[in-house]
């Protein structure tokens, strides 16, 4: 029997990992909306954009714009991706609650994500993380490629580890692990947090897992059993690397709350209301999004 904890965090990620990869531009007035319905949701953390160079990521170029335009709901922390110091300062301009830094546990992914390697990152990445302490934010870090590179291949646990120490020492309160173009299985992710949970408090570990391979879920039920109780999602399954070819969305949302209320582990999170807004961002993208419940849920709607 796995073991299941009483209650699990979501960190809804599908305003910033699920439309950085949407081609068509997506109107500011309709990413604000998207985040206003989120904000009713339950849901109490929200990724709402990323203040990344706007030519590499040219979707999320309105990033102070949305964070200025956005109901705040209290309880809810909204926060953003920042790579370096300009980041930083356009997102504090923007009056984000939290930041997070991200990087990549192989080199390729990292040049091609952020245009450095791993050595040049560290100190642009512990110069934020030093400048958001100072402003009392809190700051998040994100470690891609952890259960595979898409130009790698396999990426050796105890590499992934160092990364995961740097960020950590240099302040980051939290980390995220990416299963960034969704290759893992859940043997793996029970032996890789086996040898990281030695030395790491499960309370500041996140995973965030890409469904690429239709292994989220497992890898999440795999997660828990091991103590993990934070994982991202986004909403619909929106999303993909634009820098991790064939990446395709993260998990669901609407998929991950209806596995875990109908097994009884508390989310605060309410599943019609999120496949309404699945509903809305179909009608946006002008796409069908993959989420299963929500498939499910617009079937019965019909009859
Ligand atoms: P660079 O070109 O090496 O940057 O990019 P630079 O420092 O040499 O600056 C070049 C120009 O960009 C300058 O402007 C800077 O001012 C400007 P110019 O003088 O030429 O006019 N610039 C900026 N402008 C606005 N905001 C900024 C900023 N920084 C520089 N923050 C950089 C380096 C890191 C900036 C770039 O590579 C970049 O923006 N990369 C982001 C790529 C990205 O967003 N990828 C997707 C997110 S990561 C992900 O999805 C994975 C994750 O979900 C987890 C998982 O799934 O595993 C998190
Ligand atoms: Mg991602």
């Amino acid at each position: 029997m796995l073991h299941m904890p009483d209650k699990v965090t979501i960190v809804e990620v599908g305003p910033r990992d699920g439309l950085q990869n949407e081609k068509q531009p997506i109107p500011t007035e309709d990413k604000v909306a998207f985040i206003n319905h989120l904000s009713e949701t339950g849901l109490t953390r929200i990724e709402i954009t990323s203040f990344v160079n706007p030519k590499w990521i040219p979707q999320l170029s309105d990033a102070v714009e949305v964070a200025r335009e956005i109901k705040r709901k209290p309880g809810i922390t909204y926060s953003a991706l920042v790579p370096n110091m300009k980041g930083l300062e356009r997102a504090v301009e923007a009056g984000v609650d939290e930041v997070a830094v991200f990087m990549s546990a192989s080199q390729s992914h990292n040049k091609s994500n952020i245009n450095k390697t791993i050595e040049e990152t560290y100190p642009v990445l512990q110069e934020v993380v030093e400048a958001a302490g100072q402003k009392g934010i809190p700051v998040r870090g994100y470690v891609s490629t952890a259960f595979g590179c898409p130009y790698e291949g396999d990426v050796a646990p105890e590499q992934v580890i160092k990364v995961i120490d740097r960020l950590l020492e240099m302040g980051c309160q939290e980390i995220s692990i990416g299963d960034t173009i969704g290759v893992a299985n859940p043997r793996q992710v029970q032996a890789f947090l086996k040898l990281l949970l030695k030395q790491v408090d499960p309370e500041r570990i996140a995973l965030h897992f890409h469904d690429t391979r239709g292994t989220a879920l497992a890898n999440i039920l795999a997660a828990m059993d091991m103590g993990i109780t934070t994982f991202d999602s986004s909403l619909g399954g929106l999303g993909g690397c634009p820098y991790a070819p064939g990446a395709s969305g993260n998990v669901a949302t609407e998929d991950l709350v209806y596995m875990l209320n109908s097994m009884g582990v508390e989310t605060a999170i309410n599943l019609d209301k999120l496949a309404e807004i699945g509903a809305y961002m179909q009608r946006v993208t002008g796409k069908t999004l993959p989420a299963r419940y929500l498939c499910s849920y617009l079937a019965t709607q019909k009859d």
